[in-house]
């Protein structure tokens, strides 16, 4: 009789957590990745395709002449992200679009094929709303070239491979972009703004389109948690024309020395603000959310 009660009690255990998790909601969305798609075009018009070989070379530069092989990390004027000095990488801008096809000026796409990802990434943004999305193919979905990028055109939500090809919104929530695109979509860094348009040398092909109080949030719930912050110190003249984060006003791992190009018409000319500025970043001090989307 025990026995028998013991076993009945571990299937009604049983039962009831399976009934459980079935019935519990789930604590994030979980969107597919054509589920998000939508959200997306809903803000920012269709999403676009594009080929990696379309962008744009980003330069490297050892004392202000391009070279085109690689040189050992540090060794050139303008390291990436990690310090690295190599060749190959490409950056694109596209013009958003109306669903027919008519440009809207206000939304802008940039795609970004770092050399040997695997994949490609591109951040859309409405510079009206804020409204931005981030997104990311699946490492090795697509055939690529030597240096691992996407050779042919990236599948948009109107093919029926999307959901196979692009990472879902929990995926790419999880790797934390706004860890770095903290206090704006795009990051300036002196590697990518190397990269110019190609029917205008003194453009950078990366769009400075940020300033102080421009809007900035993600579209989609499973980017719920992110966030978007900057530093804000009262008064301090490096934040007059757009706003800073961590990485993108000093970066520790190449240990980019702003003050050499800031503010572009006189460099150098703010030491002090900027020091203030690395000061309150390495002490974690007066973060502030960005402003909210419209
Ligand atoms: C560790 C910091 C970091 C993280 C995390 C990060 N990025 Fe970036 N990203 C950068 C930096 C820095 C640049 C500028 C190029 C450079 O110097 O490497 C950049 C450039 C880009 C660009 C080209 C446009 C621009 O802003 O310069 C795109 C597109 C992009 N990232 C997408 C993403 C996506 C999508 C994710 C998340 C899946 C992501 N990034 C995560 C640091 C980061
Ligand atoms: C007169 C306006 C102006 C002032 C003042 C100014 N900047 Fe900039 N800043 C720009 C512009 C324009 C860009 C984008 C183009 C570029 O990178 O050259 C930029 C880009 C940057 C970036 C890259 C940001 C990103 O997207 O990741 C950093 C970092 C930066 N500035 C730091 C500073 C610091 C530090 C100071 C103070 C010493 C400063 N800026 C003062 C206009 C300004």
């Amino acid at each position: 009789m025990r026995k028998y009660k013991i076993v009945l009690a571990i299937a009604c255990l049983f039962i009831l957590s399976v009934k459980c998790s079935k019935d519990e909601p789930t604590p994030d969305s979980e969107l597919s990745a054509i589920e998000q798609a939508q959200l997306i075009e809903a803000k920012l018009g269709p999403i676009p395709t594009f080929t990696c070989e379309d962008g744009v070379l980003i330069p490297i530069y050892v004392n202000g002449i391009e070279v085109f092989e690689d040189k050992p990390d540090g060794a050139c004027d303008n390291p990436d992200l990690k310090g690295a000095c190599k060749v190959g990488s490409r950056i694109g801008r596209i013009q958003g679009t109306y669903e027919n096809g008519d440009p809207r000026a206000e939304v802008v796409w940039v795609f970004f094929c770092r050399r040997g990802d695997n994949f490609a990434q591109m951040i859309g943004h409405n510079t009206t709303t804020g409204k931005t999305c981030f997104l990311e193919l699946k490492d090795g979905y697509l055939p690529t070239n030597t240096f691992l990028q996407p050779n042919v055109d990236v599948p948009t939500p109107k093919d029926a491979v999307y959901n196979d090809a692009w990472k879902a919104p929990k995926a790419i929530a999880i790797q934390g972009c706004n860890d770095c695109h903290r206090s704006d979509p795009f990051i300036h860094s002196r590697w990518v703004v190397g990269a110019k348009m190609p029917n205008n040398p003194n453009e950078p092909v990366l769009p400075e389109l940020a300033t102080p109080s421009s809007p900035y949030c993600i579209i989609g719930p499973d980017f719920k948690n992110w966030e978007l912050k900057h530093t804000y110190i009262q008064g301090n003249s490096c934040l007059s024309c757009h706003r800073l984060s961590n990485i993108n006003s000093w970066n520790s791992s190449n240990n980019t020395d702003w003050n050499l190009y800031m503010p572009p018409n006189n460099p150098g000319s703010q030491a002090s603000d900027y020091q203030e500025i690395k000061d309150y970043i390495l002490n974690n001090l007066s973060i502030e959310d960005v402003p909210p989307c419209n």
